[in-house]
């Protein structure tokens, strides 16, 4: 109880804003706010707390998603309902929603507002500027619903950033002064680039290697956009990975290739960047494996019983709870606070 009486003094950064890319979070501070929050959640849920049900009663939150997704939409989904929101989701807008009619984004997102009565929308989406343009349409709509980015084309995926940061400290107890290397499709992928930044923005002392196919390098403008407090190395060798603290593999994001005319560079590389119990042997022994899934072909099988490898077990686990941190956060003006007066109501 001692934490949650610091906590709850403390000025609450979320309130009442949208949470649409990760630079948003600009301190240790502000990421710890979530961690505090995530952990009394969690206790809450491990000891089948009902006062839990009490946090975001009343709430109502819409997620409405515009790509598929297994974890992201069933831990958003459990999230709001373990607090108590009520909730209404969508999980393939663009089969079951107004979309085949050729309804746009906006009006989608109006809707949700106004049809739904959401205080909050979490949406999911191929374009980069997707959460922006519902942000800007509910304002400009007179509307306080808020809106929360699960996943925005090739840039952002800011709450998987969250619940790799929650992993990371969990495990390693900081999360700065630290070696990351990641793996994979760089040029497409969103969770290395949303977890780069949180490294870079937050923790002082990180180093991150980028180790790509040819052809998959991370842009040059998003590598330019990084803080100069993050040191960055760029390779396509899988050597000398002895140092890492951490290892984020991914997947080649094949859904884009078609698009960009690189299948036949898919066929080339597909096989080559597999992290096999071989190249884990490489690691260190406090080296914590990770890979924000889904995984294809890119993790031998063999890895996943490694005491490090947390992405099959705890990496997924904190996502519903940083999750919770984030929604009860937004909508609850001081979240501790609540905790603390639901406890003393017995
Ligand atoms: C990722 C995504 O959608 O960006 N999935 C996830 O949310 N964990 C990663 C991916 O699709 O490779």
């Amino acid at each position: 109880m001692q934490k949650v009486a610091a906590m709850h003094e403390r000025e609450n950064p979320y309130y009442k804003k949208n949470f649409i890319e990760i630079a948003q979070v600009e301190s240790m501070g502000m990421l710890e706010y979530l961690f505090q929050l995530a952990d009394r959640f969690k206790e809450m849920y491990e000891a089948h707390d009902p006062r839990l049900g009490e946090v975001l009663k009343t709430f109502c939150i819409a997620i409405m998603f515009y790509q598929p997704s297994t974890r992201t939409y069933g831990s958003f989904s459990i999230a709001a309902k373990l607090l108590g929101a009520h909730t209404v989701e969508v999980q393939d807008m663009n089969s079951y929603s107004s979309t085949t009619k050729g309804e746009k984004l906006p009006d989608s997102a109006m809707t949700a507002a106004q049809a739904w009565l959401a205080h909050l929308i979490v949406q999911r989406h191929p374009e980069d500027k997707s959460s922006h343009i519902i942000a800007d349409k509910l304002t400009q709509m007179g509307n306080e619903t808020l809106v929360v980015n699960a996943g925005s084309g090739k840039l952002e995926h800011p709450t998987q950033a969250l619940l790799d940061a929650y992993t990371i400290f969990n495990r390693l107890g900081k999360f700065d002064n630290l070696n990351v290397v990641m793996v994979g499709d760089m040029k497409f992928g969103r969770t290395v680039k949303s977890l780069a930044t949180l490294l870079a923005t937050v923790g002082t002392g990180n180093r991150i290697t980028f180790i790509a196919p040819k052809g998959l390098e991370m842009p040059p403008e998003f590598i330019a956009s990084l803080n100069e407090k993050v040191e960055i190395v760029q390779t396509d060798s899988l050597e000398n990975l002895g140092a890492a603290d951490v290892v984020y593999w991914t997947r080649l994001q094949k859904e884009w290739y078609e698009e960009h005319k690189l299948m036949e560079l898919y066929d080339q590389i597909k096989d080559n960047f597999i992290l096999t119990p071989e190249i884990a042997a490489q690691f260190s022994e406090n080296t914590v494996i990770m890979h924000p899934l889904p995984r294809v072909n890119e993790i031998d099988e063999r890895v996943d019983t490694d005491p490090r490898a947390v992405y099959l077990t705890e990496q997924m686990r904190s996502g519903p709870f940083i999750r919770m941190a984030l929604l009860a956060a937004m909508l609850r003006e001081n979240p501790f606070l609540v905790l603390q007066n639901l406890s003393s109501d017995e």
